[in-house]
Formats: C-alpha cells, sequence, structure tokens
C-alpha cells in the first residue's frame, strides 16, 4: 500500500457518534513488518502526507497537517522509531487516542470512489498490514471489514479467456462467489502480476488454458476473506501461485478467488502484498534456481553465473538476487537499451542474444560457474559447452522455445548437471521455505524498479508484449488494493 491514497474515517466516540472525522492520507513505505502485528498493541503508519483533512477538531487539523506525520499505535505503546525520529510525546499518542475515539476503521478506498467505512466495535488489522488501534479496541476485524469488500459480495470483476463455439474471447467479466472452484480459502485480491504463462494464456494458440471459460492470472496476493480451513483466519495476508491456478482453475486476475488451503503462502513478513507480486512466480522462480544452484554447492567465491532473458522476470530478478547474495553476475539480454538498468540491478558484464545463440562446438572454453536459463532454444546449449567442471545451469525456462539439441560431453567430460526448475507444483512446505526467504536473504535487490503497474482494464497490452519478447522487468496487476 506505500505510495498509495488511503481514507482514513474516524468515528469520534467520546463526544459526538454522529460525526465523521476523515483524514486522507498517502503512504510511505513501511520500514519496519514484523511477524503477525498484534491487533492491539497497534503499529506504526508511515504517513508520507496528509493529502486532506475533513471534520476534524481545528486544533487537530493544525497540528496533523503541520507535522504530516500520524504515529498510529495502540494505547500507551511507544514506537521506539519514533523516539529515535525525536518526536515529541504528543505524537506517539494514537491518532485515534487524539481524538479519544472509541473506534479507529482505516479501510483502503481507491480513488475516486469514496466508499464509506464500516463502523463497528473493532477495528485492529487491516489489510495491507497496517494496524491501527483505537482506545477501545475489542478483537479482530470482521471479514465484512476487510478492504471495504463483504464477505461474499454478489458479483466481482474478473479478466476471463473463453472459447464460443471456435472463436476466442478475452476480457473483462462479473463474476458471482459461486462461478468459482471449490476451496477452503476466499481471498479478496489485492494484487496480481504478469508472467510469461499468462501471456501464453491469453492468447488461441497459446496451448496453456487447459479451461472455458477461465479467469487468467497464475498467482496472487491479497487478504482472506473466510476460511474453512483454521489456518487462515479473516484479515491474514496470503500468496498463492502455480499449481493449477490460471490454467485448469480461475486464477489471480479476479476481484475475488477460492483457493485450496493447500496451496496458500502466508505473506512473509518484510514483504508487502504487492512487492510479493512485485517478486511475482517469475521472481520466485529465480529464487527456487538460486537456492537450488546454492544446494549443489555453488558459492559467490565460485566464478562468473549467467543469467539469460536477463531483462524479462525471472532473469532480471535472478541478477537482483544473486548480485545482492555477492556474486559476479553476467546478463544475457537482446536489448542493449536496458544494459544500465542490469548494471544497477547488479550485473556486471554482457553477451548479446547472437552470443548466446551462435553455434558452436560441443565444448568451449570453461566460463561459468553456473547459470540461470530462462530462454532454452539454442542458449542452453551455449551455456552447456561453455560450463565449468562440475557446474550446474538451472532451466526454468524456454522463452524462445522448447526444443533441446546439445550433446552428452558436457556432462561426461565435465561433469556438468542440468537441474530442472518447476515452480508451479512445488511441494507446499517447500515453497513457503522459499518465499520466507524471497522476504530476507533472498529478497531481491532494488525490488520496487522496474516494476509496472497495470489494472484489471488495463493489463491487455503488457499481456501481448510479455508474449512478445518485450519484458522490461515485471507487471504488476492492481486488483482490489
Ligand atoms: N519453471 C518455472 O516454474 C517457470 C516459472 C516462471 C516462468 N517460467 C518460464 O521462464 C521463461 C521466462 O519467463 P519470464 O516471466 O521471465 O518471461 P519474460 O518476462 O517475458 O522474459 C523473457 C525474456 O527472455 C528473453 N528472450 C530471449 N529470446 C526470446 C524469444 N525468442 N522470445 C521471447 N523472449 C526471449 C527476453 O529477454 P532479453 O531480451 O533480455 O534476452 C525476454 O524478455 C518463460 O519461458 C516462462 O514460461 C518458468
Amino acid at each position: 500500500m506505500a505510495g498509495d491514497d488511503v481514507l482514513v474515517e474516524v468515528g469520534d466516540a467520546a463526544t459526538d457518534h454522529r460525526r465523521e472525522h476523515m483524514l486522507r492520507i498517502q503512504l510511505g513505505a513501511q520500514r519496519t513488518r514484523q511477524a503477525s502485528p498484534k491487533p492491539a498493541q497497534g503499529r506504526r503508519l508511515d504517513v508520507r502526507e496528509i493529502v486532506e483533512v475533513r471534520g476534524m477538531a481545528v486544533a487537530l487539523d493544525e497540528q496533523v497537517a503541520e507535522r504530516r506525520q500520524a504515529i498510529l499505535a495502540g494505547p500507551g505503546v511507544v514506537d521506539p522509531e519514533a523516539l529515535e525520529a525525536g518526536y515529541e510525546l504528543a505524537s506517539k499518542l494514537t491518532l485515534a487516542a487524539m481524538l479519544g475515539t472509541d473506534l479507529a476503521v482505516i479501510g483502503h478506498i481507491p480513488q475516486p470512489t469514496a466508499r464509506p467505512c464500516r463502523r463497528g466495535s473493532s477495528a485492529a488489522l487491516i489489510p495491507g498490514g497496517i494496524a491501527m488501534a483505537g482506545t477501545g479496541l475489542r478483537g479482530p476485524p470482521t471479514a465484512a471489514m476487510i478492504g471495504g469488500m463483504a464477505a461474499d459480495p454478489e458479483s466481482f470483476r474478473a479478466y476471463v479467456v473463453d472459447r464460443v463455439g471456435d472463436r476466442f474471447e478475452r476480457g473483462l467479466r462479473r463474476l458471482a462467489p459461486a462461478d468459482l472452484p471449490d476451496g477452503e480459502v476466499e481471498i479478496r485480491v489485492g494484487w496480481s502480476s504478469i508472467n510469461f504463462k499468462d501471456g501464453l494464456a491469453a492468447t488461441a494458440d497459446g496451448k496453456v488454458a487447459r479451461a472455458w471459460p477461465l479467469v487468467l492470472g497464475i498467482d496472487l496476493a491479497g487478504t482472506v476473506l473466510s476460511s474453512t480451513d483454521p489456518a487462515f483466519q479473516p484479515g491474514a495476508e496470503v500468496i498463492a501461485h502455480g499449481y493449477d491456478l490460471g490454467v485448469s482453475r480461475h486464477g489471480g486476475f479476479a476481484e475475488m478467488a477460492r483457493v485450496p488451503a493447500a496451496w496458500i503462502v502466508p505473506l512473509p513478513p518484510g514483504l508487502s502484498v504487492r512487492e510479493a507480486m512485485a517478486i511475482g512466480t517469475a521472481g520466485f522462480t529465480a529464487g527456487l534456481s538460486v537456492v537450488e544452484l546454492e544446494a549443489r554447492g555453488l558459492e559467490p567465491a565460485d566464478g562468473p553465473i549467467l543469467v539469460t532473458g536477463a531483462s524479462g522476470g525471472v532473469g532480471s530478478t535472478a541478477v537482483a538476487i544473486l548480485a545482492e547474495r555477492g556474486y559476479e553476475v553476467w546478463a544475457a539480454t537482446g536489448k542493449d537499451d536496458e544494459r544500465a538498468w542490469l548494471e544497477a540491478l547488479g550485473a556486471v558484464g554482457f553477451l548479446t542474444r547472437d552470443e548466446v545463440t551462435a553455434e558452436g562446438r560441443p565444448l568451449e572454453s570453461e566460463r561459468w560457474a553456473g547459470a540461470v536459463d530462462a530462454v532454452g532454444a539454442a542458449t542452453l546449449p551455449y551455456i552447456l559447452r561453455t560450463l565449468r567442471r562440475g557446474a550446474a545451469i538451472a532451466a526454468c525456462g524456454n522463452a524462445s522455445g522448447p526444443a533441446l539439441v546439445t550433446t552428452v560431453f558436457p556432462f561426461i567430460l565435465r561433469g556438468t548437471a542440468l537441474l530442472g526448475i518447476d515452480s508451479a507444483y512445488l511441494a507446499i512446505e517447500k515453497r513457503r521455505g522459499v518465499w520466507d526467504r524471497l522476504a530476507t536473504d533472498l529478497r531481491p535487490r532494488s525490488l520496487a524498479e522496474r516494476v509496472t503497474e497495470v489494472g484489471l482494464d488495463t493489463l491487455e497490452p503488457a499481456l501481448d508484449a510479455i508474449r512478445a519478447g518485450e519484458a522490461r522487468g515485471r507487471w504488476v496487476v492492481r486488483i482490489g488494493a
């Protein structure tokens, strides 16, 4: 939610229940996110700008507007960061406490729609992982409060592909919850992302979609609306990707999803839902590739690592992860104009697409200590014949095609290995573990850079561009955030 406009509505219980206090704020970056915030303890809300203040006592208007900061914390909680920042004691009190409120609800309200926030007796944790506490907090949020979406909405928007006779159709539709497949967990989707597979699924000849009609989107992140599995409580932030999502079962390009509990990853502390989708399936695959290479013994001191398809989603994230871990990263890219950006991500050297697709001898000079290959076809044989003795490739993509023509010599004369990477059906425990690491020691460098935001009604050009090999980093899809 960082950078978003958010409407905070505070009901003043102390003096006059009918008065509504409105505060529209722009969120800044949340610098600290810790595991499972306890509702009653509150959290610090990093307010970049007070956009609008309405209906508040004049003194408070001035105080808030002047300070351009609001520290929202539970009663009696003093935020250590605020202390360090030298705020005066008054500013460490909650906004709610300053108002003498009994109730504080924060809702994420897409502009320009002003949706009334719900008034109730308790609210603490809201989508985006920010908690806001009033002076009279009682219990966790109800599903109906989450992001302004009712627990059981009558209909919601979804981007659907369909076959009608021999005609291929794609576009926005309204679906009802009854259209969703069975599953334990209903999710209000906040963000999704665009992956190569989505680009294929969005075309008539893509050979990816296996059910009609189908909500596209192979990944999603959002907030649990309801769950029959006690492991996932309403209000919890979660990620789901892979398995059959967006392929043979309705996926993430919809305001609501229903997903088996066994496919769900709790959002790890340290990542927002938007950041999770800035990583998305492509970034997860890059992370998994690094995990598998290192499990086989790869270390930064071993030598240069080649990443192919470097400007794309998998490639750019692999560059960013490896560079952050201290590897010497070389990028193979067909886009010369992306070199500066890839350098900023941590690439120290470049190969052209021609270099990595040229014909060659069965074995050439040993060069690479490891590789992440998102391209396949003619590129993979190049890497195999230039790998150092004992080195491995994480083969995770086929952006330029599925065929593989090579010899056995790299394997039998140099002991190299081809590690197959499949993110879609990776066991859930391992999947959750990789996500935990993506939030910590595998966190990609400059996560927010080269992330292009689209919405449900503007995602088509991105779907076509990714299919055409025009990806530059990652696209995130704002759904209900
Ligand atoms: N194994 C898994 O679980 C898994 C998961 C996610 C993705 N994948 C696969 O990984 C591959 C990359 O995915 P992605 O999300 O990174 O896609 P992407 O964002 O579209 O990036 C693909 C990149 O590959 C390069 N490329 C080289 N030759 C190409 C060609 N002939 N056509 C198109 N692109 C070409 C381009 O980068 P340059 O111009 O920089 O060379 C392109 O930007 C895809 O095949 C995808 O299906 C696999």
